[in-house]
């Protein structure tokens, strides 16, 4: 009984502090729906076009982007493009840079054909960033592709460091000077290089220790850095979590504190 009239003191006798108790959630609700439009409003929106399609070997395309200077994403950041008929974004990831776009590195959708129109939102994400002082240079690819790499390889050739890259499948066209070995060569590499960069789906994460060779807790003897590859919907709009990836403090959004994290914390993560 106490409590029925209790609460219909509640509902029939709202006093001012009731009436603020019940405004506030709403207010909260409007302001979030207004500050997501004013981030929508600012961010970065471009328009793009597929110009033409290559087909990786393995089933999948790449897709050369015609798009402005400022659309194309640097090595491990990325773009998320939606066409007509898309319901969630694509994430495009920086290949090779063009003159007037990018190649964007395979996976594109099916339908995707010569002259598709894309509307493209982004640079987003971190990206990569090898020292300045790293001399020998290894890039991994642990998924079915090493196109998202090769940014680095023609960088890192660039400043003169060596660069050696691991992988299975056919790898794509790439400068004389990379070393080409399989992935199960990465272990003894990791002593010769002072500075390794991952391409690692995200599903194969658990997995991650075992192709570098490293025992239980075992630490690695060169820093490094990851592209954790997996879905990103939201690109860091909505807070979904699709994206989360596991480390030893809670979890990480790749849309938005990667997709390009450190080993280190990903490792530490993954004893
Ligand atoms: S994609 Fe939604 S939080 Fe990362």
């Amino acid at each position: 009984m106490c409590g029925v009239s209790g609460y219909a003191a509640h509902t029939t006798q709202p006093n001012s502090f009731n009436n603020n108790f019940l405004v506030l959630p709403a207010f909260t609700q409007q302001l979030r729906v207004s500050l997501f439009r004013v981030t929508l409003a600012v961010m970065q929106w471009h328009t793009g076009r597929v110009k033409e399609l290559r087909s990786d070997g393995s089933g999948d395309s790449a897709a050369w982007i015609a798009c402005p200077p400022g659309a194309v994403p640097g090595a491990g950041r990325y773009l998320l493009a939606v066409d007509g008929e898309a319901v969630l974004p694509h994430p495009l990831f920086l290949s090779e840079i063009a003159q007037d776009g990018f190649l964007a590195a395979s996976g594109v959708p099916a339908n995707w054909a010569p002259g598709t129109l894309l509307r493209l939102r982004g640079p987003l994400g971190q990206g990569f960033s090898v020292p300045e002082a790293a001399r020998r240079l290894a890039l991994a690819a642990l998924g079915l592709t090493s196109a998202r790499l090769l940014p680095l390889a023609d960088l890192a050739l660039r400043r003169g460091v060596s660069v050696a890259l691991f992988c299975d499948g056919s790898p794509p066209p790439l400068p004389a000077a990379v070393e080409i070995n399989p992935l199960n060569a990465l272990p003894e590499a990791l002593s010769w290089a002072d500075f390794l960069a991952l391409d690692l789906p995200l599903e194969m994460l658990p997995g991650l220790r075992a192709s570098l060779g490293l025992d239980h807790l075992a630490r690695l003897s060169c820093p490094g850095q990851v592209l954790v590859f997996g879905p990103m919907p939201c690109g860091g709009l909505a807070d979904c979590g699709v994206c989360a990836v596991p480390v030893r403090r809670g979890y990480l959004l790749a849309c938005k504190d990667g997709p390009v994290v450190d080993l280190k914390e990903l490792l530490e993560g993954h004893p």
